[in-house]
């Protein structure tokens, strides 16, 4: 384990979802290189979500090369019976696993599992899911995942009202580090930061880019982020 947690501070979390998958390592390893710590890995399973995307799979196959630099490995979950699936996304490296309040009735108990699991436990909530949907599990939740898009793709603009309601999760999960998802680019990052945010995902802004590393700074640069 690195001495200082790749969750400290505030950070940009590359979401590979965006990525090249042809060249998925290097592409992780242009980012890492560039300051990324935390790796962001999009699990859709077609059900809470129309898409199908990854699973543990791709969470192994890049756990190596993020854990020699330091870094650690985030699962979203956006899957329906999220407690099915928390050892199997731990065995494959997941530092992090991220479930959805909406989609798991026994929340409290997988993200006891989680920890158990030695990772740390995130809950995340869709636009239309009220901030107050946290305040049950506020207090196992490292972190808090305030969706600024409705889940299931990348490259969707950012949802308006989102800093409001990160304000209000700022009060409700004081002790969680609040994340972002969604649309973040150099023009959402510096208002999510300020409303109380300190992790932000970012795909397509990063992968799009024919230089992901240097997208990478300039987002991390415009939200205060390392
Ligand atoms: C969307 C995913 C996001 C996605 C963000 O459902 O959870 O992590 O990769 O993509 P961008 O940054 O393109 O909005
Ligand atoms: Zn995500």
């Amino acid at each position: 384990m690195p001495a200082t947690s790749p969750y400290e501070g505030r950070r940009v979390l590359p979401s590979i979802l965006a990525a090249d998958f042809a060249r998925l390592g290097e592409q992780v390893s242009e980012v890492l290189a560039a300051g990324a710590r935390v790796i962001h890995v999009d699990i859709m399973d077609g059900h809470f979500v129309p898409p199908i995307t990854m699973g543990p799979l791709a969470v192994a196959a890049i756990a190596d090369t993020v854990h020699d630099a330091g870094g650690a490995v985030e699962a979203h979950l956006m899957i329906e019976r999220p407690d099915r699936q928390v050892e199997e996304f731990i065995a494959a490296g997941a530092d992090g696993i991220t479930i959805h309040v909406e989609a798991d009735p026994h929340a409290y108990r997988t993200m006891t599992a989680v920890r158990e699991g030695g990772a740390r436990a995130g809950l995340a909530l869709n636009p239309g899911t009220p901030a107050e949907a946290a305040s049950a599990l506020a207090a196992i939740a490292d972190t808090v995942l305030c969706m600024t898009v409705n889940p299931g793709w990348g490259g969707q603009s950012f949802i308006a009202s989102s800093p409001r309601k990160l304000a209000r999760l700022r009060e409700i999960a004081p002790s969680s580090a609040l994340e972002v998802d969604g649309g973040i680019d150099v023009d959402t990052v510096g208002t999510v930061a300020s409303a109380g945010a300190s992790l932000f995902v970012a795909g397509t802004a990063i992968f799009a880019d024919p230089d992901p590393g240097a997208a990478y700074r300039r987002i991390a640069e415009a939200g205060g982020a390392d």
